[in-house]
């Protein structure tokens, strides 16, 4: 194993580490790295991913050690140009997955999801509020997704669900989850259905349907085909609103800042090779900071699913235009600064980093929102404006350029085509694409 491919996998590691850690299973040329994010990590979740774990903090410290090595500063760009910014992903590219097309998950993704406490607690109102609404005992639920706890299908029998069928596509997590079911004694409340929701015909209609399959982009988890199918077949009343949790998923997007972006650059270091993989951070770390307020980009809406309007906003061309904000840049640069303080760079180097940082760009990132009944709303990053908050969903950030877009005073003008090529199948991927460039001297 060579020295500098062994700085590139430490680097590389830290790089992606933008959780509080991630576990690389393929440690070979730098190309070739695939990186498993599985929706999330917990922040203190480590026993569970192996092969390969190197803390954010830990890799930073080595960097800032090696950045006499690797820096480039963002170059400064001429009045008057405009900077061209792309990239383009599939939904599976840096998930896991057992297939080329549907996003699976590890089990410490299942456990960071369960253990949410911006989530899970959340939809137990809401499933409490839609039995709440009906006769105990009298309600069929369906949870579509059920994951290895069955976690909802059991907290809908809890709270007094008549029958709840629960649809599992993986067959080790399935048979997991019939174990938990018969150890929890809801063997004659809770009926396993194995494998897609597609293939699946249900005993009987139900009243509400429970579906946690909303990703990081909120459609990279194949909701848009899954919840197109369970419309027509599954529900008494789809088109109603209450009979859907979520009954609407949204992803945002804003042009974001990146630390580590910054600090490592060519030669040794060459972002392309991620090849549009972007990079998924945990909602609230301060190494991605956000350049403008955010735009809605996906809006779901579960009971209109069939509808034209929905058909209408899929699948075509969204041009977005950001004004890159100065008073953002400004509040952005002294949370850079602790962050490269806190990877040890020295305060004069942390202030030159946070300073080119703050007035930079490196991609459009994007993150999730959910509605899961009246009121009751789950936001991964803060809403509106997107700051940073607890959540196991991830920010998403497609990396659109070798090198930061630098020179950013505030008043430039981000223009991106955005297309997002989401199937009607459950098991074709989801492809994404962001084509623009940064607009100077306006
Ligand atoms: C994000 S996990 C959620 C697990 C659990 N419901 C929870 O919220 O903690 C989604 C689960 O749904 C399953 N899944 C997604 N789409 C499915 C489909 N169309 N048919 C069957 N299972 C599906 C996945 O395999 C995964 O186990």
């Amino acid at each position: 194993m060579s020295n500098q491919w062994l700085l590139s996998l430490v680097l590389f590691a830290g790089i992606c580490s933008v959780q509080s850690f991630v576990s690389l299973s393929k440690t070979q040329t730098l190309g070739n790295l695939h990186l498993c994010f599985a929706r999330t990590q917990s922040e203190d979740e480590t026993s569970l991913v192996p092969p390969v774990m190197i803390s954010r903090r830990d890799a930073l410290i080595t960097a800032a050690g090696l950045a006499a090595l690797v820096a480039s500063a963002p170059a400064a760009i001429a009045a008057d140009t405009s900077v061209p910014i792309k990239a383009s992903w599939s939904s599976v590219d840096g998930l896991n997955s057992n297939s080329d097309d549907f996003v699976s998950f590890d089990m410490s993704a299942y456990k960071a999801m369960e253990q949410d406490p911006t989530r899970t607690p959340l939809f137990r109102k809401a499933i409490e509020q839609r039995l709440a609404a009906a006769p105990s005992e009298s309600l069929v639920a369906l949870d579509l997704g059920t994951g290895p706890v069955a976690l909802f299908a059991i907290i809908a029998a809890e709270l007094g669900a008549k029958q709840v069928y629960a649809i599992e596509a993986n067959p080790a997590v399935a048979a997991s989850a019939r174990d938990v079911i018969r150890k929890a004694g809801w063997t004659d409340v809770i009926t396993v259905l194995e494998g897609f929701s597609t293939d699946i015909t249900l005993p009987e209609k139900a009243d509400f349907c429970i579906a946690e399959i909303c990703g990081s982009v909120a459609t990279e988890e194949g909701a848009y085909a899954t919840i197109r199918d369970a419309h027509t077949r599954f529900l008494k009343e789809p088109e109603n609103a209450a009979n859907w949790i979520p009954s609407r998923i949204q992803t945002y997007a804003a042009p974001a800042s990146y630390g580590l972006h910054n600090l490592f650059g060519p030669p040794e270091f060459d972002w392309m090779k991620l090849n549009g993989e972007p990079v998924r951070f945990n909602c609230r770390d301060p190494g991605l900071q956000l350049l403008a307020d955010p735009v809605l980009v996906e809006d779901l809406s579960f009971c209109s699913i069939l509808s034209k309007a929905q058909d209408d906003l899929m699948n075509k061309q969204q041009d977005l235009a950001f004004i890159i904000d100065a008073k953002r840049m400004e509040q952005n640069q002294p949370l850079l600064y602790d962050e490269f303080r806190r990877g040890n760079s020295s305060p004069a180097e942390s202030e030159r980093l946070a300073s080119e940082t703050a007035h930079s760009l490196s991609g459009i990132a994007l993150w999730p929102r959910l509605f899961l009944g009246d009121d009751i709303m789950i936001d991964s990053r803060g809403y509106p404006s997107g700051t940073p908050q607890r959540s196991h969903w991830q920010t998403v950030l497609p990396i659109m350029s070798g090198r930061p877009v630098g020179g950013l005073i505030g008043g430039e003008k981000v223009v991106v085509a955005l297309n997002f090529d989401v199937p009607k199948s459950v098991t074709k991927s989801s492809k994404y694409s962001m084509d623009g460039r940064v607009e100077f001297g306006l």
